[in-house]
């Protein structure tokens, strides 16, 4: 096992990664306060990983609530749902919530944690790659609006986070290839020779190889980490970390949350953002080319579907929550491993970035 430190002040914590962590009570405990601990799952995780969670707090009387997988249900009704039930069961302030699956129960059980009686503990054990690299780690919080993604949420740290990559072994090929959009977006924002690496290493991560991953998500985590204990409200260089996110949060808006897997839009989006930064003669057009062929090499789709139209798009980019005072910012490169972050980008030139991404299979 190898740990990693989120350096928070009094809010710091652990990021433990390594095989088989789940079922260890010992790595709970210490991040345990009270007496009572809430297991929150989705319908295929609870049924993979939900006994060996509970067996493993047995000294806490867990009880495991679930919901239906899927994007869907990072909703307010599902909130409201496993609130009623923390509340019906009587569960007070001392109770700590345990996130058990992807970046949806993870956000959604992070927001009811930030909420419940005021806020609980939590701690995170995400089972999906991007879980692992991205969303268990650095307190963002929340559900979807239909007008919007992520709208309605807290920052609220976990208490620890337990990176189980045994995990990884059930989860579905396309949800490994999602993550590793996010994995690729490091590289591309902060750390070029970790690209590098990935070129290569490829193969051993989409076969699943452990160790590979293993290694992929340490240098992801640490990535993360470093900015977000740097900048932890994103008041500046954490919004780098959404290379890509406001073209894919829009597409998943635009498609209702139901057709597009995060990960995959945020791959498409982080082409159309390499190629905002080419058009506005930041990047080279060679440094372009090689972004679509990670991106293509690792799975993800490099095109936009001729139904998602461009205005749509637009419209939701202007509601995305890197707007200030009416201006959007996006994240843009100036080098591979050189994240920017841009304001006052024309929306004729977002419309000419979308229409390419419509016409070509390389943006
Ligand atoms: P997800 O939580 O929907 O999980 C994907 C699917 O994989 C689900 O069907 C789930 O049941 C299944 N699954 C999970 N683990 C499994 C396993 N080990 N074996 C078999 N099946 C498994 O999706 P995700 O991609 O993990 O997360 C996406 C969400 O994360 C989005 O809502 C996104 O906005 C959010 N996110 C948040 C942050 C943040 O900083 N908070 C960062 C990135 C993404
Ligand atoms: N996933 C973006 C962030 O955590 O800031």
């Amino acid at each position: 096992m190898r740990t990693l430190q989120l350096d928070l002040a009094d809010r710091g914590y652990p990021i433990h990664i390594g095989s088989g962590l789940l079922s260890e009570p010992a790595l709970y405990r210490p991040y345990i306060r009270g007496r009572r601990v809430v297991v929150i799952s989705d319908s295929h995780v609870a049924a993979l990983y939900g006994e060996q969670v509970c067996a493993a707090l047995t000294d806490f009387d867990p009880r495991l609530l679930t919901f239906a997988a899927g994007e869907p249900s990072k909703s307010l009704d599902t909130y409201a749902l496993l609130a009623d039930q923390l509340i019906a069961g009587r569960f007070d302030r001392r109770v700590t919530l345990v996130a058990l699956g992807g970046g949806v129960v993870g956000d959604m059980t992070g927001f009811l944690a930030a909420t419940f009686q005021r806020g609980v503990d939590f701690i995170q054990v995400p089972t999906t790659l991007l879980a692992q690299v991205d969303s268990s780690v650095g307190g963002k919080t929340g559900v979807n609006r239909p007008g919007g993604k992520n709208l309605l949420g807290a920052f609220y740290q976990p208490r620890c986070v337990l990176v189980d990559t045994a995990t990884l072994a059930t989860l579905p090929r396309r949800e490994l290839v999602a993550g590793l959009a996010e994995v690729i977006k490091y590289g591309l924002i902060a750390d070029e020779p970790f690209l590098t690496w990935l070129e290569q290493a490829l193969p051993a991560l989409l076969g699943g190889d452990e160790t590979a991953l293993q290694q992929a998500i340490y240098r992801s985590c640490e990535i993360k980490a470093t900015i977000v204990a740097a900048d932890e409200r994103e008041s500046g260089q954490r919004a780098l970390l959404n290379l890509g996110h406001t073209f894919g949060h829009a597409i998943e808006a635009a498609t209702g949350y139901s057709a597009w897997l995060h990960g995959e839009a945020v791959g498409l989006g982080m082409l159309m953002a390499a190629a905002l930064s080419q058009r506005l003669g930041r990047l080279p057009a060679a440094d372009c080319a090689r972004v679509a062929a990670v991106l293509k090499r690792a799975g993800l789709p490099t095109r936009l579907p001729g139904d998602i139209d461009t205005a749509t798009l637009l419209g939701f980019m202007a509601g995305d929550k890197k707007v200030l005072d009416g201006e959007l910012r996006l994240v843009a490169l100036d080098a591979i491993g050189r994240g920017v972050i841009v304001s006052g980008v024309a929306p004729t030139l977002l419309a000419d970035v979308i229409n390419a991404a419509h016409a070509s299979e390389t943006a």
